[in-house]
């Protein structure tokens, strides 16, 4: 199973790299970003992490192919410092993060991220992690639910569907995505149903946020990638919903202004102290529309870009 790589060639020419730099992928996938990066590198190496065994053991070959400068790294993104520092390494020349989950992730009927298979409540990107959609589902009370529904899904009917949910389980647990599907459509307003796109796609969106703490995960190595960058290093974030590049674009915007310094110090304009970062891309970019056509993950896909001074 393939995976499609976003904005490849926008986000390989945003980090700018240098033969013999050190370089990060913090979401391997199926390699295609990783790829590209190692086949720029002569004298320098490549860093993948991803928290898929499964990543991790289909990219290998296809790395291989191109050079043996690479390291791949089974853990969560957010343990990057740490886990970098036992290879010796504290700063790095770039690092490339294209958040969310990968097409065989999620069209692997098992793994049970998606609504169009039935399989049991799954959605863990780390298959040995405890936590998964069906504790979420069956264990998680009502104002959890709720409002994991409405902050990663926003979902307007966000009550009424936790409230399903705990009514349901009172019966009999729910164990697949499909009975899951029903619980939702049973709460859902017959006009609901009638629209467009899947009635359960933004519970599913939240449960699978909720499952991999996606959002703490990318505000930790935000905090730490930004301080492993070499001065002139740079960091490429590609995001798919707009809870993801809010807090890319926050933590972009907090590391690249000016520190504040009280008014009434005596201090002429060019003394300031500067910030050490500055944001590459004032504006999102974007898929063009031969990808957008040619791709249907590249629709929502942005790519920021920040930088060490
Ligand atoms: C969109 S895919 C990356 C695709 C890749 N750029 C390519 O071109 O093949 C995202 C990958 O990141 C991994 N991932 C997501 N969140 C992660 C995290 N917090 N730590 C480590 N890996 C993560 C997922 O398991 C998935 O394999």
């Amino acid at each position: 199973m393939s995976h499609t790589s976003v904005l490849l060639r926008e986000s390989i020419d945003a980090l700018k790299i240098k033969s013999n730099g050190i370089y990060v992928d913090g979401t391997l996938g199926r390699g295609g970003h990783s790829a590209a990066i190692l086949a720029q590198l002569d004298g320098g190496h490549l860093y993948a992490f991803d928290r898929d065994q499964e990543a991790i053991e289909a990219s290998n070959d296809r790395l291989q192919r191109i050079s043996d400068a690479f390291t791949l790294i089974h853990a969560n993104f957010s343990q990057m410092k740490e886990k970098l520092e036992a290879y010796h390494v504290n700063e790095v020349d770039g690092i490339l993060l294209d958040l969310g989950v990968s097409s065989p992730q999620f069209d692997e009927a098992q793994r049970g991220f998606s609504y169009r298979y039935d399989a049991r409540l799954d959605m863990r990107m780390d298959q040995g992690q405890p936590l998964s959609a069906w504790e979420v589902v069956n264990e998680w009370d009502y104002t959890a639910l709720s409002d994991i529904f409405y902050r990663y899904g926003d979902e307007k009917f966000a009550r009424v569907i936790a409230r399903a949910i705990e009514r349901q389980r009172i019966q009999a647990s729910i164990n697949t995505t499909w009975e899951l599907v029903e619980v939702i459509k049973s709460a859902l307003p017959q006009r609901e149903l009638r629209k467009k796109g899947h009635p359960a796609k933004r519970v599913f969106q939240a449960i699978r946020i909720a499952v991999n703490d996606e959002m703490g995960e990318l505000t930790k190595v935000l905090e730490d990638g930004i301080h492993l960058l070499k001065p002139g290093g740079r960091m490429c974030v590609i995001s798919f919903h707009s809870l993801e590049d809010r807090i890319v674009k926050h933590a972009f915007v907090g590391a690249s202004s000016t520190p504040q310094i009280d008014k009434r110090i005596p201090i002429l304009a060019k003394d300031l102290p500067q910030a050490p970062y500055r944001i590459i891309t004032k504006k999102a970019i974007v898929a063009n529309e031969t990808e957008q056509n040619e791709n249907h993950r590249a629709h929502s896909a942005k790519l920021r870009v920040l930088e060490r001074i």
